[in-house]
């Protein structure tokens, strides 16, 4: 495997909105970022991924953009920006902005113009249709409730829009689409940036021409996925974007792809991929259900387990798997992996470490250094995040009681992510002097990064070591490159592997509260990393503590 600068590195997702808010408006901000540098630098995290910026209404918060060109005036100037790559590089950080180009807002100008003129050059950036009465074009239900089809406004058409109707798709099939879309791409390149996350681009090949599917709900539509899974060809769009700018650059890429097929991981991130890295998404999605979030199965440890093996086996050594715990998009890992009941602070750091050794790169979400959890709510109106107010109706749909329905927003909405960063016991988390656009999740007096910082005990500073273990150089090479290889894969809340590679390391972690005893095949040489101040073994026999995580060099 040809070795890029990116491979040995750990990232870090920094969801501007929340994390440090430096006017007091009660919205975090670049200036922001920008102070708390010297904190990342210390954590050791080298590739900052910023959760769009752009100028937006926020409808869908930032990714849906009215101008790639510009920086939202609440979260900055392009100075600033600016200021942020430079800053960033000083200390040896890239930055990655998060490329959203599947559609942008309905306040863009190109939608502006389309509708003035729907027959003219910009009718052509958006699929567009003749408005049937009482007829929709096709039967797609949007990612975020209702048809994904809106009348456009002053005209006699109705444009296609997965997400919110406020995001309109672009027509990638529209060659001065995806040129407008590589010189942006460029220019911000050009600008220094280390790279783009990039945001639900599965979606921009549709399969031609549109058709209905079978209903898959009461309401009479069907998923997206339905029509996905028919679209074929995202390669020549990927391919051309991939030689047009990122190559250019040797920028890193990391794509939001769900539904790739088993053989086409070679074209995704194999030596010429389309991406440098795709997210392995596969714990995120287990137990989830078409009908709605009401209707997923919660997962257990052995799910859990199994879902990081089989993304491993999948993809092998043809590439990297950018590995997450959570992102903006999902509830906190430490709320949603460990059994309920049982998250503390021995449980949070047997979670980082599993999942921070696995093969691939590993990315951190804010506040995930810190063991932040869940956001209680007692009321839906009290959520901010559109696709959980839209669950919400389709639970209350689904028959459930408002209680219950409540229950299920409280596990999965995007908020339980997007509250503010905690970053001390004061006023706001320290977030903000002003008032917070997003409550603050109350445990913040005891979760905080002040006190963490002071605690050589604390879920930050397991996070430190675990980042520091994976730059040693004794260990880098086998961490980074080395073969994974499960042990004891049957066994009941028992994770564990072999990282091979110049070293041989086990890590393995008690995913229960019960103790439970392991046999290792042969003695080792050191502990790496404990999350216990002991290991209690008896000739090489070892009585794990629960949730106890050990990396051991064997
Ligand atoms: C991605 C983003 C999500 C957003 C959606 C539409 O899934 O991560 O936050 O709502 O795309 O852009
Ligand atoms: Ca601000």
């Amino acid at each position: 495997m040809t070795k890029k600068w990116w491979h040995d590195k750990v990232a870090y997702q920094i969801y501007p909105k929340s994390f440090y808010d430096s006017n007091g408006d009660g919205i975090g901000d670049i200036p922001g970022i920008i102070s708390k540098l010297d904190y990342l630098k210390d954590l050791g995290v080298d590739i900052l991924w910023l959760s769009p910026c752009y100028q937006s209404p926020l409808v869908d918060q930032g990714y849906d953009i009215s101008d790639y060109y510009r920086i939202d005036p609440r979260f900055g100037t392009m100075e600033d920006m600016e200021e942020l790559i430079a800053q960033a590089k000083k200390r040896g950080m890239s930055i990655l902005m998060d490329l959203v180009v599947n559609h942008c807002s309905d306040e863009h100008e190109w939608f502006q113009k389309a509708c003035e003129d729907p027959d003219g050059k910009y009718g052509k950036f958006f699929y567009l249709r003749d408005k049937k009465e009482g007829e929709l074009p096709t039967n797609w239900r949007s990612y975020f409730g209702g048809p994904v089809w809106e009348d456009l406004p002053c005209t006699s058409k109705q444009y296609l829009h997965v997400f919110h109707r406020k995001q309109p798709d672009l027509n990638w099939e529209n060659p001065e689409v995806r040129e407008e879309v590589y010189k942006n791409m460029n220019w911000w390149l050009e600008k220094g940036l280390g790279g783009f996350r990039v945001d639900a681009i599965v979606n921009i090949k549709k399969a031609l021409p549109f058709h209905d599917y079978p209903a898959d709900r009461e309401d009479g539509l069907c998923s997206i996925n339905a029509m996905l899974a028919e679209a074929k060809g995202i390669g020549e769009f990927l391919g051309e974007m991939r030689d047009r700018t990122f190559k250019k650059y040797d920028a890193f890429s990391v794509g939001e792809v769900f539904n790739e097929k088993p053989g086409e991981i070679p074209d995704y991130i194999g030596e010429n991929g389309y991406f440098s890295s795709i997210f392995d998404f596969n714990e995120t999605i287990f137990g989830g259900s078409e009908k709605g979030w009401y209707d997923s199965v919660p997962i257990t440890p052995d799910d859990y387990k199994n879902c990081c093996f089989e993304s491993q086996a999948k993809i092998g050594d043809t590439g990297f798997l950018s590995n997450i715990i959570e992102n903006h998009d999902e509830p906190r890992g430490v709320s949603r992996y460990i059994p309920q009941g049982d998250c503390c602070v021995e449980s949070k750091k047997m979670l980082a470490a599993l999942n921070f050794m696995l093969r691939g790169l590993p990315f951190i979400y804010q506040g995930q250094e810190l063991g932040m959890e869940n956001v209680p709510i007692s009321s839906i109106d009290e959520v901010d995040d559109i696709s959980a107010r839209d669950e919400y109706k389709v639970a209350l749909e689904a028959g459930l009681s408002p209680e219950e329905a409540l229950k299920v927003i409280a596990r999965f909405s995007r908020d339980n992510a997007r509250t503010p960063m905690q970053w001390s016991a004061g006023k706001n988390a320290g977030f903000t002097t002003g008032t917070p656009w997003l409550k603050v999740n109350p445990n913040y007096t005891s979760i905080n990064a002040k006190a963490q910082m002071a605690d050589p005990d604390s879920v930050m500073n397991f996070y430190k070591k675990l980042i520091a273990l994976r730059k040693d150089p004794l260990y880098r090479e086998t961490i980074v490159y080395g073969a994974l290889e499960p042990v004891w894969q049957e066994r009941h809340n028992l994770m564990a592997y072999y990282r091979k590679g110049e070293y041989t390391l086990l890590v393995v972690g008690n995913y229960q509260r019960e103790e439970q005893e392991i046999t290792l095949p042969q003695g080792y040489q050191k502990v790496l990393l404990n999350n216990y101040h002991d290991i209690n073994e008896d000739s090489g026999c070892i009585r794990l503590h629960g949730y106890q995580v050990l990396i051991l060099e064997i």
